[in-house]
């Protein structure tokens, strides 16, 4: 399958037209932002990391029961995927307090909770992708109540496959966002990625960051991180 015209340029991803109205590519770059693109960088070979990563993570659910946006991975930066239309929702799921979840509610980061929580947000930078629950979404007619049920099912289940599979890499998966997408029969699958900058990655002897947060606090490091995790997850 052959990229055709540009249908998007995003802040870490651009998606192409193929020959077959069904699928799209995927071309991961190396462009990094935060807090709403008013942060920007380069992160030398994110692009590389993050393909090759959500597309095994992606593998990996779909063998659990998960349905995703998955198809084939073309090259180290380009994957086949599934067109969806995306349901506006960043659908957040935390095991351990980090992040907005700390600073919104006071506590420090590292508290493991007894079960994960989740969260939506709604996905809209010019509001700054409010925190919303599930009644804000079906008012707004974001999803369905079916979808949402759904959605909420798939999140909890991606959250025990990944924490499971990170730990046998010495790796505690803290939190993570998912996007959803719908096929044309309406059925939900998992889309968007799965990678170091969606997902918080803390090494688990030492707790040292090994994801995004690098990038966002400054921490330096940004790169080996991310190689880091390619290395635990290929063992390369
Ligand atoms: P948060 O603690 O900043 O709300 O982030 C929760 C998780 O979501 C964390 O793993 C990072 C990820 N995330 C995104 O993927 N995109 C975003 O725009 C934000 C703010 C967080």
């Amino acid at each position: 399958m052959e990229k055709r015209e540009q249908l998007y340029d995003g802040k870490a991803k651009k998606v192409f037209a193929t020959d077959d109205p069904a699928y799209c590519i995927v071309s991961y770059k190396d462009d990094a932002t935060a807090f709403d693109g008013t942060k920007r960088g380069t992160i030398v070979g994110k692009g590389v990391v993050n393909n090759r990563m959500s597309n095994l993570l992606m593998q990996l659910l779909e063998k659990n029961g998960v349905p995703t946006h998955y198809v084939e991975e073309l090259s180290d930066r380009d994957t086949v995927v599934k067109k969806v239309s995306i349901v506006p929702l960043e659908v957040i799921s935390r095991y351990v307090s980090a992040g907005s979840f700390a600073i919104r509610f006071g506590g420090e980061e590292g508290i493991v909770f007894d079960r994960p929580t989740i969260e939506f947000s709604y996905k809209n930078d010019d509001l700054h992708d409010p925190l919303m629950n599930s009644y804000h979404a079906l008012a707004l007619k974001l999803a369905t109540e079916e979808e949402i049920d759904m959605i909420k099912m798939m999140a909890f289940k991606v959250n025990d496959v990944l924490k499971a599979y990170f730990l046998t890499l010495g790796v505690k998966l803290i939190d993570f966002k998912l996007e959803f997408g719908r096929l044309p029969d309406g059925a939900i699958v998992l889309a968007d990625e799965i990678s170091p900058d969606t997902c918080r990655f803390w090494d688990a002897e030492t707790n040292e960051k090994l994801d995004k947060d690098r990038f966002r606090r400054d921490l330096g490091g940004v790169e080996d991180a991310y190689q880091e995790m390619m290395r635990r997850v290929f063992g390369e």
